[in-house]
């Protein structure tokens, strides 16, 4: 009788192991598990009858058998009890006895093997414990050969499903510039061309006194355009254009304060105040500029919020992970869910023509420059708090979890 050593069958089962593991496929597995078995149980054939994805039930790799047994019809539910005596009937007498192992891993049935003897090869309990060993590393490997494979499918649909929403979102918000940017060019056009008939038919009728005033009001038109102009260009800005160096936050901070006061002026100063709660946070990577308009549109939108029924301002400043940030809060109305939703898209405002929309879209993409991140938290009735976080100058900084 033919006996596997027992030290020789562990061999030869981790030999086996590190084989069927290095499978990246399914398929590779099932003619690896054929020759190890036929070689070390040994075996005088084999057949490995699959079930494939539709469901259907195949030989799908064998060796040794004669060639009926491959044309033989097999039901969906072939795998069974019956499964080895249906095939050796079929191998006509050319083996004497089968022994039939499922091939089972993680609660799935992905076929069986069936292993035939004759009078050289006769089963013996060595042979088959060697051959259970095989059968079930070689489903645990097409078990995670299946899971992998299930794991690239929905990462590729996840993949391609990100790249779509990624492209949809920029058309929409290229769609939205170009409404944005029309939009605003109309403002202008328009009542330049209405000035000019009007410069025109004054000059005709001799009235210079009402052309110069029409003059002076297209001027301030113009002034308004290239405002507008120069917020696009803001916007879009790249980095090479400014230098990035090691800011002192708090000190950019007081300077945007400084730059906004001009617009508590300009709405009456009505019980609106601004307060500092800065703490000399380490010094950021940063382009100072950039930083301090940044800052100038969060605090101009807070004082604007402010407007109606007055309030506080309050800029802070700290230090987290590895990096510095800076607020700007007020204890105005906040903003309802609708509008928190937008409000770091171009174009979008709910200031009418006072606004250009674009204040927070340039905050967001200068963030986006620095590797920073912005987060926003505001409740209707509840005020509006905007951090800006920017990454340390040294390796260990590490971008807090928010956009
Ligand atoms: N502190 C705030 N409180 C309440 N709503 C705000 C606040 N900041 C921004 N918003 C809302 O977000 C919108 C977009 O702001 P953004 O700064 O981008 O544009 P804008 O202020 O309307 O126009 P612009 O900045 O060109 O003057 C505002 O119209 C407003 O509705
Ligand atoms: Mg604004």
């Amino acid at each position: 009788m033919w006996v596997v050593p027992a030290r020789r069958a562990i061999d030869l089962l981790i030999r086996f192991a590190r084989l069927v593991s290095d499978a990246s496929e399914g398929a590779e597995v099932l003619p690896l598990l054929a020759d190890a078995l036929l070689e070390h149980v040994p075996a005088a054939g084999l057949a490995v009858v699959e079930i494939g994805v539709t469901g259907e039930v195949h030989v799908s790799v064998s060796r040794n058998v004669p060639e009926p047994l491959h044309r033989t019809a097999l039901e969906a539910d072939a795998i069974g009890e019956e499964l080895g005596e249906t095939l050796l009937r079929a191998a006509d007498g050319t083996f004497s006895e089968q022994q039939t192992r499922p091939l089972v891993a993680g609660g799935n049935l992905f076929g069986a093997v069936v292993i035939f003897f004759d009078a050289e090869h006769p089963v013996t309990p060595d042979g088959m414990q060697l051959a259970d060993g095989l059968v079930d590393l070689a489903a645990i490997a097409l078990g995670n050969a299946t899971a992998v494979a299930k794991l690239e499918t929905s990462h590729a649909a996840l993949a391609a499903s990100q790249e779509m929403l990624a492209r949809t979102e920029k058309l929409r918000a290229l769609g939205q510039m170009a409404a944005g940017v029309s939009h605003d060019l109309k403002n202008i056009l328009n009542p330049l061309s209405l000035h000019l008939q009007f410069i025109e038919r004054s000059l005709d009728k001799g009235k210079t006194k009402d052309a110069k005033e029409s003059c002076i009001e297209m001027r301030q038109v113009l002034v308004r355009g290239v405002q507008t102009l120069e917020r696009l260009r803001d916007y879009s800005r790249q980095s090479k254009e400014s230098k990035t160096e090691l800011v002192d936050l708090d000190r950019l901070v007081r300077e945007a304060a400084e730059i906004a006061r001009p617009r508590m002026a300009s709405i009456g100063g009505r019980g609106v105040r601004i307060e500092q709660e800065l703490t000399a946070p380490p010094h950021v990577m940063a382009m100072s500029g950039e930083v301090v308009s940044a800052l100038v549109n969060l605090i101009v939108n807070a004082i604007d919020a402010l407007a109606g029924g007055g309030g506080t301002v309050t800029l802070r400043s700290g230090e987290s992970h590895g990096g510095a940030w800076v607020s700007v809060g007020d204890d105005g109305p906040g903003m309802p869910r609708d509008v928190e939703k937008h409000v770091f898209e171009p174009f979008f405002t709910t200031k009418g023509a006072e606004g250009t929309g674009l204040g927070l879209a340039m905050v967001y993409a200068c963030v986006q420059r620095h590797g920073g991140t912005v987060t926003l938290a505001t409740e209707p009735g509840a005020g509006t708090t905007f951090t800006l976080w920017f990454p340390g100058g040294s390796e260990g900084s590490q971008r807090p979890q928010s956009s």
